[in-house]
């Protein structure tokens, strides 16, 4: 009957589960979404200590307030813009535990299995390491690089594809030998050397890899940690686990392929690494004009404009400049100008930041448009004002062939009658690439911290 029951609480989890996925799906329904993902692990976590022996209870329940007071620690002091390090961290914890969690399966197993049984639950341990050990350093790398700790330029060695073939075919061997293999010494040396071997490949495929790159690798870590955990599921024959697991794997799969396509790359080129490398095209760019304003005169152009589209990026997110901007978008529409905002799918450091960031700040949902459906309304639009984005709205994706970001979609902010760009100066964006926005007939410098001129352009506005 107690199994039962606890086939019942993992269906629930289960559903609750994939309503959660549904309900993140979209900013109306992101919070109760949580609320469904929040009730389903609890729920798990419930009927798992349910399961268990009363012996494990204890040591059980220590772990998990050791872990949620360590989660609540870090949740506090992370702030909006280090979201993906952390984001990466967390994923290496599940490639850790199912490395464990695998070596524990091998060593001291549920059940007795026998014949083809055996062989199954080898290739599951087998697996269940392999992927786990190079989720683990493969996102220990990405959240160095991401957070500057480690050189987001790619780390390419010389012949590095035949260095990963040659690691993969190793492991395919070692595979063998442990398959065949009825010493559980031998299994377990065999599976300490593919461990590092796994290990040392996740750190030579990711190094590889460029920062403007990450955000899929992150998303594609994801989808590893997720089939890892359900390799570990397989093992320890545990239902939740398994669908937890495939549902974290597809869907970090299914967010690497739209963030591939909303960047023009494909998912093998990401994975082969190399982007991000080539040296910034400082050519004639530099040496063009460039025509600055100002916040009062940015205001009055704004006032008169019969329609305003704001794009954001990581500048507004760093500045924490939203609620200034949610200010002059509320003000604006109190004086009759019509106010949208246009979010790029990568705007930002991770997906949907921008969202969350406008949502925060209490803009209407109404007025907040993908790129997708706001593109063509850019040559109908008098003002556009870019916060702190840069690639996103960089047009030598569209107009320059040989430019390291040709192909990829970007917000057509140009072809607006003005385009005011407020940041600190002409950096460049996170890709490293120059933007020849800046020289355009129609653009205009805002130069200064995203929150300071937004509060000045408020303080003009307000006059
Ligand atoms: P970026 O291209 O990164 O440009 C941001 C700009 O903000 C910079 O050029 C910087 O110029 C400016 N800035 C920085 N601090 C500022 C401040 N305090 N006040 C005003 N401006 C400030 O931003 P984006 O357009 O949002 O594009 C995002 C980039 O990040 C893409 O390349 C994307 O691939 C990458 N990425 C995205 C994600 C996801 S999933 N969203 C994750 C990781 C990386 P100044 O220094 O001149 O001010």
């Amino acid at each position: 009957m107690y199994s039962g029951l606890v086939t019942v609480a993992y269906v629930t989890a289960s559903i609750l589960f994939i309503l959660s996925l549904g309900g993140l799906a979209h900013q109306e329904t992101a919070r109760r979404g949580n609320l469904y993902g929040i009730a389903g692990i609890v729920i798990a976590m419930a009927a798992t200590l349910f399961h268990l022996g009363r012996s494990n209870v204890t040591a059980t329940v220590v772990a998990i307030v050791l872990g949620a007071l360590a989660g609540l620690i870090i949740a506090q002091k992370v702030v909006m813009t280090q979201m993906p390090q952390l984001v990466a961290m967390l994923h290496s914890f599940v490639g850790l535990a199912a490395v464990l969690v695998g070596f524990a399966g091998y060593l001291e197993p549920l059940v007795a299995t026998a014949g083809a049984e055996h062989t199954i639950k080898l290739v599951e341990v087998y697996l269940g390491i392999f992927i786990g050990a190079v989720t683990f350093t493969g996102s220990v790398v990405a959240c160095g690089k991401l957070h500057g700790s480690l050189t987001s330029k790619p780390v390419m060695l010389p012949g590095r594809h035949w260095l990963n073939l040659g690691i993969l075919l190793l492991i395919l061997v070692l595979g063998a030998f442990f398959l065949a293999t009825a010493s559980t010494a031998l299994g377990v040396t065999l599976l300490i050397v593919m461990t590092l071997l796994a290990l040392l490949l996740g750190v030579h495929l990711i190094l590889a890899i460029g920062g403007a790159d990450m955000p899929v690798v992150v998303s594609m870590l994801n989808s590893y940690s997720g089939w890892s955990a359900a390799a570990i599921g397989f093992l320890l024959q545990n239902d939740l686990l398994i669908v937890t697991g495939a549902l974290v794997g597809s869907s970090g799969a299914i967010l690497s392929y739209i963030m591939c396509k909303a960047m023009n790359r494909s998912f093998v080129r990401v994975i082969l690494g190399g982007f991000g490398q080539s040296a910034p095209n400082a050519s004639a760019a530099t040496e063009r004009p460039i025509q600055e304003t100002s916040a009062a005169q940015v205001s009055e152009e704004l006032l008169s404009a019969q329609s305003v589209i704001i794009t954001p990026g990581y500048g507004m997110a760093v500045a924490q400049a939203q609620n200034a901007v949610s200010e002059i978008c509320a003000l604006l529409r109190d004086k009759g100008v019509p106010v949208r905002f246009a979010i790029h799918p990568v705007a930002g450091r991770l997906p949907g930041h921008m969202n969350v960031l406008l949502a925060e700040a209490r803009v209407p949902y109404d007025i907040v448009f993908e790129m997708a459906e706001i593109n063509a309304d850019f040559a109908q639009t008098d003002v556009v004002l870019v916060i702190g984005a840069n690639d996103t709205v960089n047009p030598s994706a569209a107009e320059d062939p040989h430019s390291p970001i040709a192909g990829m979609p970007v917000l057509e902010v140009w072809k607006a009658r003005r385009v005011v760009i407020l940041k600190r100066g002409l950096a460049a964006g996170y890709s490293g690439v120059e933007n020849p926005l800046f020289h355009k007939d129609n653009a205009r410098m805002l130069f200064g911290d995203a929150r300071d001129m937004t509060e000045q352009l408020l303080a003009h506005l307000k006059v």
